[in-house]
Formats: C-alpha cells, sequence, structure tokens
C-alpha cells in the first residue's frame, strides 16, 4: 500500500515521478505529493486525491524544474486522508523530506518522546515521527543522514519502504525497507526508485530489489551503497535484468485495466501452463514440485494460506488436492491463521497464494509456519517478490502484471498452478487413473480456447448488467467446485460496483440466506452440467417459488436451466474439476460492467489498494 517513486541523476525529475505515480496508483490513491530539489530549494506540493490532482496544484504551486525528487501515493493508514497528512512530509527545521510506506507501530511512544525534546508535528501520521526521529539522531550524534537513518530504523518497530533526503545535500538519497518492496532501478550516472520497476521500466532494465531490513545509501556520482539496518554489515549489490515490458503495464485500447485482465486471460492461463503441461509426454513439469516431491508425497496434510480472491483460490484447490490427489487440505484466511496459535508440524506444506506476493498478513503466515518447521511453497504473480523469496520454494503464474485493483486474471492462473499441482501429486500417488489423468490434461489444455468462447457471451452480460445494475442486494449460489466462484463472484460485485452480494454454498441458501429472496433479489446461480446439477436446479426452483430473479450460469445447450431462469449465461462444457476456469469468467464480466454503468472507478475503487502490505 503506498507507491513511492524517486529520481537522482540527469533528467528533469518531475515527469519521471508523476508518470511513476500514475502507474503506483494501484497501490492506493488517496492522495499524492511530490517534493523536488529545484537547484536551489526544496519544493513540496502535496494534495488530498489522486495523482492527476497533484498535477493540477503543480501547474500553479511549484516549479517543475530539478534532478532530484521523490513522490507518493497514497493509501492512509495513521491520519484520514487529507492535505496535511498527504506525503512528502519534512522534519521541524525543513531540512529532511521523507516519503514512506507502511505503518510503525510504535510511533506514538516515539512521538512523545520527540514531544518531550521539543518537536512539533503538523499531521497525524507515523510518518513525520519517524522524519523528526532522523533529525533529532542527526543533531545529537552529528552524524550523516544514512548513518541517522540506520540508528532511527533500529528503533522503530513496524513495517516501512522509506525513501529520504536532506534538502542540504541533495545528491544523495537513503532508502530503506523492511516488510514493503522497494526497487532501484541503475541507469547511466542516473537512479530511480520505486515500489515495483513499472516507474522506470523505459529508462533501465537494471534494478535491485532491496532485501527486508537493508538501507540503501544512493550518490549522484558514487553509486550505491547497501548495508544491513541492524549491524551495519556491507551487502554485495544482486543486479536483476527486468523481464517486463512497458505494454504490459499500458490498457492497450482498453477503457480499463479490469477488462484488459479479464480479456488476457486465455493468453495468462496458456503461459501458466507452458513448459508445465507436456501433454505429448504425458507429463507436468514443475521444478518446485520435483524438488521437493518426497515432502509432498509424505505431507501429513496441505494447509493453503491466503486472502481476498487468492483465499478464494485456495478452496477450489481445497476441492481438487483432496478429489485427485488424496492429500487433506485445510485453508485458512492467513490473517487469522497468524494469530490463532495453530497446530503447525514438520509434516505439514504451507501452500501461500499471493498475487502481488507482498500481502502483510500472507507474509506473517509464512514466517510463523516455517518457524515451526514446515515447508513452505508459494505461488506468487510478481517475480521477486517478497513471498517469493521467503517461501522455501514455489511457482509462478506468469499472468502478468494485474494492475486493476480487482484481481481477475489472478485468480484463474492461480487455479491452473494449482491445478497442475493436484495432478502431478495425483499421478505420484497413484489416485488419479491414466485415463482420467489424460482427460484432465486434454482438458486444462483447451480451457485457454474455452475462454475466449465464454468471453463472446460479454454483450449479453451487458444487457444483463444494464437489467440488474441498481439492484442494492445480490446472492451468489455454487455447490461443489463452484461454491469459492460465487465466493469470489460476490466479491468482485462488493468491490467495484458497492453493491452488496454474498456468496453462498447453494444449500446453505436454506439455512438463512433464503429469507432475502423476493422480487427484487437477484440471484446468480452456477448450475453447470457436472457435479451436482439437479441439486442445484431445485435451488433454483426454491429461489423461483419465491420470486427471485435467477440469473443462470450454464453449460452450454443446458435447457432445464433456461426454462427456470430469468436469464441464463452459457459457459462452454469442460471437467467439473476446471469448470471455475470457465464460470468465473462471466461473473468478472457482469460486476465489470455493471461497475462502469454506475459510473464507478473499476480500476481504482474507494479504500482499496491493490497490495495490502499492512495488517
Ligand atoms: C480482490 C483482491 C483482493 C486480493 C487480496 C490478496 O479482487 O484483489 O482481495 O486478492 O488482497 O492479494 P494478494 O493475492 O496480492 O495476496
Amino acid at each position: 500500500m503506498c507507491g513511492i517513486v524517486g529520481y537522482l541523476g540527469h533528467r528533469e525529475a518531475y515527469p519521471i515521478i508523476v508518470e511513476g505515480l500514475k502507474r503506483l496508483e494501484y497501490r492506493g490513491y488517496d492522495s499524492a505529493g511530490i517534493a523536488l530539489f529545484d537547484g536551489t530549494d526544496l519544493k513540496v506540493s502535496k494534495t488530498k486525491g489522486k495523482v492527476v490532482d497533484l498535477e493540477n496544484l503543480s501547474e500553479k504551486e511549484i516549479t517543475k524544474h530539478g534532478n532530484v525528487g521523490i513522490g507518493h501515493t497514497r493509501w492512509a493508514t495513521h491520519g484520514v486522508p487529507n492535505n496535511i497528512n498527504s506525503h512528502p512530509h519534512l522534519s521541524n527545521s525543513g531540512n529532511l523530506v521523507i516519503i514512506h510506506n507502511g505503518i510503525i507501530e510504535n510511533y506514538d511512544s516515539l512521538k512523545q518522546e520527540l514531544i518531550s525534546r521539543g518537536y512539533t508535528f503538523k499531521s497525524d501520521t507515523d510518518t513525520e515521527v519517524l522524519v523528526n526521529l532522523i533529525e533529532d539522531v542527526q543533531n545529537q550524534e552529528d552524524v550523516k543522514l544514512g548513518k541517522a537513518v540506520q540508528v532511527a530504523l533500529n528503533q522503530v518497530i513496524g513495517a516501512y519502504a522509506i525513501t529520504v533526503f536532506d534538502k542540504n545535500k541533495p545528491e544523495e538519497i537513503v532508502v530503506a525497507r523492511l516488510g514493503s518492496p522497494l526497487a532501484i532501478g541503475i541507469g547511466v550516472d542516473e537512479f530511480f526508485i520505486a515500489s515495483d520497476a513499472s516507474p522506470f521500466i523505459e529508462y533501465t532494465k537494471d534494478a535491485i530489489y532491496l532485501e527486508d531490513e537493508e538501507m540503501a545509501i544512493i550518490r549522484k556520482n558514487k553509486g550505491i551503497k547497501i548495508r544491513k539496518i541492524k549491524d551495519d554489515s556491507l551487502v554485495a549489490p544482486y543486479i536483476q535484468k527486468l523481464q517486463l515490458n512497458l505494454e504490459e503495464i499500458e490498457k492497450a485500447g482498453y477503457d480499463h485495466f479490469m477488462l484488459k485482465e479479464i480479456y488476457e486471460q486465455p493468453k495468462a492461463i496458456t503461459d501458466t501452463y507452458r513448459g508445465r503441461l507436456l501433454r505429448d509426454q504425458a507429463i507436468i513439469k514443475m521444478s518446485g514440485v520435483e524438488d521437493n516431491i518426497k515432502k509432498f508425497l509424505n505431507a501429513n496434510r496441505v494447509i493453503i494460506v491466503a486472502c481476498g480472491t487468492s483465499w478464494h483460490a485456495g478452496l477450489v484447490a481445497e476441492y481438487i488436492f483432496e478429489d485427485l490427489a488424496r492429500i487433506p487440505v485445510e485453508v485458512e484466511y492467513a490473517s487469522e491463521f497468524r494469530y490463532r496459535n495453530p497446530v503447525i508440524n514438520e509434516d505439514d506444506i504451507l501452500i501461500a497464494i499471493s498475487q502481488s506476493g507482498e500481502t502483510a498478513d500472507t507474509l506473517a503466515a509464512i514466517k510463523l509456519a516455517k518457524s515451526k518447521g514446515a515447508f513452505v511453497f508459494g505461488i506468487c504473480n510478481v517475480v521477486g517478490s517478497s513471498i517469493a523469496r521467503e517461501t522455501h520454494a514455489g511457482a509462478y503464474t506468469h499472468a502478468g502484471p494485474e494492475i486493476g485493483v480487482a484481481s481477475t486474471k489472478a485468480f484463474t492462473t492461480q487455479i491452473t498452478v494449482l491445478t497442475l499441482m493436484a495432478l502431478r501429486l495425483a499421478r505420484a500417488k497413484g489416485t488419479i487413473t491414466s485415463s482420467d489423468y489424460h482427460h484432465h490434461l486434454l482438458e486444462l489444455e483447451m480451457i485457454p480456447n474455452k475462454v475466449k468462447k465464454a468471453l463472446e457471451y460479454d454483450n449479453h452480460i451487458k444487457t444483463i448488467a444494464d437489467i440488474y445494475k441498481d439492484a442494492t442486494n445480490c446472492l451468489y449460489l455454487g455447490r461443489g467446485y463452484n461454491f469459492p466462484v460465487a465466493l469470489e463472484g460476490a466479491l468482485k460485485l462488493k468491490e467495484i460496483s458497492y453493491i452488496h452480494a454474498e456468496g453462498y454454498p447453494a444449500a446453505e441458501m436454506k439455512h438463512g440466506p433464503i429469507a432475502l429472496i423476493d422480487e427484487n433479489m437477484p440471484v446468480i446461480v452456477i448450475a453447470t452440467k457436472k457435479g451436482h446439477y439437479e441439486k442445484v436446479v431445485s435451488n433454483i426452483q426454491e429461489i423461483k417459488s419465491r420470486k427471485g430473479k435467477i440469473i443462470g450460469i450454464v453449460t452450454q445447450g443446458d435447457e432445464q436451466v433456461r426454462e427456470l431462469a430469468d436469464h441464463v449465461i452459457e459457459v462452454p462444457e469442460t471437467l467439473e474439476s476446471l469448470s471455475p476456469l470457465l464460470t468465473t469468467i462471466p461473473l468478472q464480466l457482469l460486476s465489470y460492467h455493471i461497475a462502469v454503468m454506475l459510473g464507478k472507478n473499476v480500476d481504482q475503487p474507494r479504500n482499496l489498494a491493490k497490495s495490502v502490505t499492512v495488517e
């Protein structure tokens, strides 16, 4: 949460920072700010609102010249989103300027201490405390900025990625990270700093990702020194070659990133199984699984931890792992798991699922499981992310950057990876017949084309969206493999259209939610042919008797549900275990169109941020 951008070099910093902040707005968009050193003085401009509001303000407020600067787009933690709480924050002397992503948990005691020493504060933020703490160290110990940052950070409890500089020494920027990501792009006599590499991808492909508890002192003509925050030891910089392309982070003609990402799913799923699903050889090749196959085969159980949409992918995996590989699975919200003193043994395997690879609760759950001796496997989309680095082994989803805040292609590609894993393990354990295994491989290979077919119903879904866009509540029902899809469909509608929606196992409807059903209640029922079709049809009858409006997600050619439902949306036929990869598509499109029709900001829904790096 919160996006950080910085520049130190020979170009104008302003356009790099502002364009970079726009690319990082998925991380938070409550307020935005920039600090530029214009050659003689520091100019700070900040405002509640989005980066475009900052641009409008900057037109009037600050000169846009200068080769050193830092910028921030905020997702508020301490202090409401307003102009004063926006970053950057200055120290009392006005010399130091900082931007920060994360939370300083002990900020209040540090603040009281600083107040007792005469410091004053303008904002309610923990960040302003940190910049004054750094200044206080400088004053007390007469040390350089890098040392002062290090000493101050050793007093801090919490998570951070920070970027700070002194207006009297603008040829140097100090950055540090613990729990929030920070990348440094390295050009020729220039440096870029950002929460991810997207702000500097057109300038350099060389980047250093700081590790937790590391800080870097970046000097204009002297390069970078990386140190451990705790003990000051030097770390040799590891420069990575970035694979990211500019086109991947642009909208490519779509109105929204979310729509682009929905339409990218056939390719994303293919990219996920490419090189792993080798159907002609009848094998699944995943090095993270292969290298640890004994651990998987001897595991007592698999515990899956994740949040939000990734948690829904975990629920789908519970069905497929148990069904095909006969491995007991528990799926937990990472935020609950980490705090409930769970029983974890050395023969447990923890699978952590995260698109961003930065979700604080998931990361904490991983650390907990590792401390108890469990083997931890990560499924992430963002290469080199904290979770990818923290796990013992893992598999990337290769979905490409997901920028829309509502997760779409991350979900289907996570399910694809989990399906490959379940099939590989089922084969190794002998819990799947050879013909069933081959059938799965064949069907999985055909999924991208079937997703394309499901996308062809877009216009029809738009018509349905128009009919139900003014609903205030919606119910999503599914059974078996499609129960998690119902949860995911409801989440998608809630988060981007702000319509209240609930997902339920269809049979649970009778135990409460049925009371909500009347002629105003749209009920979206996933009723594909394979699985518990007849049972779901009975549930549809029950809804119809109570005059609920039924939107059925059905298998192509279905007649029975068509007779009962107010509308049907068809998806191609596939195996029950693979059906979530198809049934989720119309639900994504339905939410998207409703949100657009209601005039909501689809890519940046209120109060949300793409990666939740605070707990
Ligand atoms: C929903 C959504 C969130 C994320 C959740 C976990 O559309 O995007 O619910 O799924 O915050 O994020 P990751 O997968 O990055 O750990």
